[in-house]
């Protein structure tokens, strides 16, 4: 164990997200919770009873704190510059959602101001910091199988039929699946064939005129030096693909399959847009019990790498290798907490110095891939990249 003193981390929204990381965060002695920001009076009363920390109503109010080191901005996209740019200013590192923002522009001046400021920007959690896709990384980074050649990665799931805020369901407000998910998949893929993406040619969908966002792609990625990746998404709750992932949900826990169209049918029951508003924060922090990490990685639906020496097959449980003449199973680290990997980058980034591998020039890279996606499927022209990194740049 290290004699370093405990990372200090300050909240702001403490919403789904949150949520969906507290588990991690709290199974990690490295780290402690000081501090948050919320709107709603009721999430700040639940903060302060179970953390004994202090709940501001404002986010500039949480970055004045002075017990507070770094941020974590859980709150909506379009709200993620001005959340980064406050806490920068004041001296804090920041780990950001992903996605790290809704436009360039805004992406691009938070990625300048970690760089004045001289601090950390991490984007992340994203499906790009599991288990499984960290350990495949790491074995193609060994060159043991050497080249990646071709991705591909698909998920099927019913992100469309969640409960949303009504700007979730509007593209230009980073509503829709590129913005939500693509984004998962795009951080994915970018890590394990190297980063720099050269060019995009991409289809969407939007089927649902009640739900009138992008809900389903398919995009090909062409990379330097000759890899590429095909990425497809649907969200639209029909075929789950949870079901080729041994029935582990995205999150870890083990899911039901007779329970098939579960999020359409509790949708069905709601009246209008603010009473779904109102069922989503029923999902947040104070609203439900915190509960125990997932028994198992998360994962974002069936990914499989071909490299030059054999086929990598992601799992919730490790990767399975299919070599020349044979196959073997590589059992991904067990009994840590699915999303201890994100508090990983912040330790080594605020205690050893490292630059995190998901830094903020990478969530910019992998922002651009998601506006590539909508251009190339408005124009049906492929779209070349310019923002592109490899891991680790800050
Ligand atoms: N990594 C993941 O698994 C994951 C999952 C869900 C959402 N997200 C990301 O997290 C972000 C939030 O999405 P969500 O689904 O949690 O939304 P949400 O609506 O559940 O949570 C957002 C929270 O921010 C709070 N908030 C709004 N304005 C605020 C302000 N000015 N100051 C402080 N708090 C404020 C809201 O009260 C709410 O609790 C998005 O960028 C989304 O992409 C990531």
């Amino acid at each position: 164990m290290t004699s370093e003193p405990a990372l200090r981390l300050g909240v702001a929204g403490l919403g789904r997200a949150f949520m969906l990381t507290l588990p991690s965060l709290l199974a990690d002695p490295r780290l402690r919770l000081v501090a948050a920001a919320a709107p709603r009076a009721e999430s700040r009363a639940a903060f302060e009873a179970r953390f004994g920390g202090r709940a501001y109503a404002d986010v500039a109010a949480l970055c004045a704190d002075p017990e507070v080191e770094a941020i974590y901005v859980a709150t909506p996209h379009q709200m993620h510059r001005d959340h980064a740019l406050t806490a920068l200013a004041a001296g804090r590192h920041v780990l950001v959602d992903k996605p790290l923002a809704v436009t360039m522009e805004d992406g691009a001046a938070m990625v300048q101001a970690a760089r004045a400021a001289g601090r950390h920007l991490i984007v992340g959690p994203s499906h790009s910091f599991d288990a499984p896709v960290l350990q495949a990384r790491d074995l193609l980074a060994s060159g043991a199988l050497g080249r990646v050649g071709m991705i591909h990665a698909l998920n099927y799931t019913d992100f469309l039929y969640r409960p949303r805020r009504p700007e979730e369901l509007v593209t230009d407000a980073g509503g829709g699946v590129i913005f939500s998910q693509a984004i998962h998949q795009i951080d994915v893929v970018r890590l394990l064939a190297g980063g720099m993406a050269e060019s995009v040619y991409a289809r969407t969908a939007a089927w649902d005129s009640a739900r009138p966002t992008e809900g389903a792609y398919s995009a090909l990625l062409s990379f330097a030096g000759g890899a590429f990746a095909s990425l497809t998404y649907s969200g639209y709750a029909q075929f789950d693909s949870d079901e080729w992932m041994g029935w582990t949900g995205e999150l870890g826990h083990p899911r039901d399959p007779a329970d098939y169209g579960r999020a359409r049918r509790a949708l069905a029951r709601v009246a209008g847009p603010e009473e779904e508003a109102a069922l989503k924060s029923q999902r947040t922090f104070g609203a439900v019990p915190v509960p125990a990490p997932a028994p198992m990685a998360e994962h974002f639906g069936p990914v499989i790498v071909s490299t030059e020496r054999g086929d990598l097959r992601l799992t919730p449980e490790g990767l399975w290798l299919y070599g020349h003449e044979e196959r073997r199973f590589l059992p991904a680290p067990t009994g840590r907490a699915p999303r201890a990997p994100v508090v990983d980058a912040l330790w080594s980034a605020l205690r050893e110095g490292q630059a995190p591998a998901q830094s903020g020039a990478w969530g910019l890279a992998s922002l651009e891939v998601c506006h590539a996606i909508l251009r190339s499927a408005a124009t049906g022209e492929p779209v070349a990249l310019s923002r592109q990194v490899a891991p680790g740049t800050p």
